[in-house]
């Protein structure tokens, strides 16, 4: 039997983004990480290539890979990367019926093997993967969670630390709905140092902001060529991780399951929410204006349609 003296985190899926998550994890020191990829080789390399980076970096840490689901036995968090990433020219939604076989067959595997964990899905088009990973694990919708929020924070963090010169670091700032085009950033709830948004930067440049935050993971893809995001995608699941296994109760950006909050229902959207080691701790409402509503609701009803054709396809109940 395995003496559990660190938390264990499995990562779904050995590409750029599970392998850098992989790596986010290992060289904080905080779990052991199981890599677990179709390309058994593949998830098997690039473990004993991070076990070895161990030896120098003094991480006290174990790390497995392979394609055997056993690996994800005993883990606190299991974060669901498989999928393939957007090419040029593709939408996140484009994606959708060939990864919802993926996160499918993933749900699967991890409801027998890892039956208490913490599931944490990266999967695109996000929202939707979240609903298949509820639909074919049954597991309860506390502890099935999207990250999407914090990665669409952290670009409009980055975009308002380069528009004001101010320290990122400084920067609180909140970006709600649907991990895509019609994702909702609130500058009303944006500060820096505390001071409202408004008086850095006037609401054209705001507005540009929010457009390229809307693009920004396109933008990367139109870069890269081939392939999508995957550094800042990474740490963002991280900063999750550590949340969980740590119990932080951080409050995030996270993509949960709706049960009337903000008036949606029975759909998964980017909602802040206190995180701790059981998942969703609780849903925080805020006082929305009616603009802000409405853009909500835009994001929540590309959600409903993804859904909705996920559904006509029997892709989940
Ligand atoms: C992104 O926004 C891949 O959805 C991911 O970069």
């Amino acid at each position: 039997m395995r003496t559990q003296r660190r938390p264990k985190v499995t990562v779904v899926g050995a590409g750029f983004v599970g392998s850098t998550l992989a790596h986010w994890i290992v060289t904080r020191g905080c779990a052991d990480v199981s890599l677990i990829d179709v390309q058994s080789d593949l998830a098997k390399g690039k473990a004993l290539d991070l076990l070895q980076a161990t030896a120098v970096g003094r991480f006290d840490v174990s790390v497995q890979g392979g394609n055997d689901y056993a690996l994800c036995e005993g883990s606190d968090v299991v974060v669901v990367t498989a999928g393939l990433p957007r090419k040029p020219g593709m939408s996140r939604d484009d994606l959708l019926r060939k990864n919802a076989g993926i996160v499918s067959e993933v749900a699967q595997e991890v409801k027998t093997r890892a039956p208490d964990a913490v599931v944490i899905v990266v999967s695109n088009p996000l929202d939707a993967m979240c609903h298949v990973f509820l639909d074919k694990s049954g597991f309860p919708k506390e502890r099935v969670l999207g990250m999407a929020g914090i990665l669409d924070t952290a670009r409009y963090k980055t975009f308002i630390a380069e528009a004001t010169g101010t320290s990122i670091q400084d920067i609180q700032a909140l970006v709600l709905g649907g991990h895509g085009d019609t994702m909702v950033p609130l500058s009303r709830f944006t500060t820096i140092g505390g001071v409202p948004l408004s008086q850095f930067l006037n609401e054209d440049i705001i507005h540009a902001i929010e457009q390229r935050t809307r693009d920004g993971g396109a933008e990367i893809v139109g870069l890269l060529k081939t392939g999508s995001a995957y550094y800042a995608p990474s740490i963002c699941v991280y900063e999750m991780v550590e949340s969980i296994i740590f119990d932080q109760r951080r409050v995030l950006p996270v993509s949960v399951l709706c049960n009337g909050e903000y008036g949606v229902d029975n759909l998964f959207v980017g909602l802040p929410i206190e995180l701790g080691k059981e998942g969703l701790r609780r849903i925080i409402e805020l006082d929305l204006t009616d603009d802000e509503k409405e853009k909500l609701n835009v994001s929540k009803e590309a959600v409903s349609q993804l859904v909705g054709a996920l559904r006509s396809m029997k892709l989940i109940a």
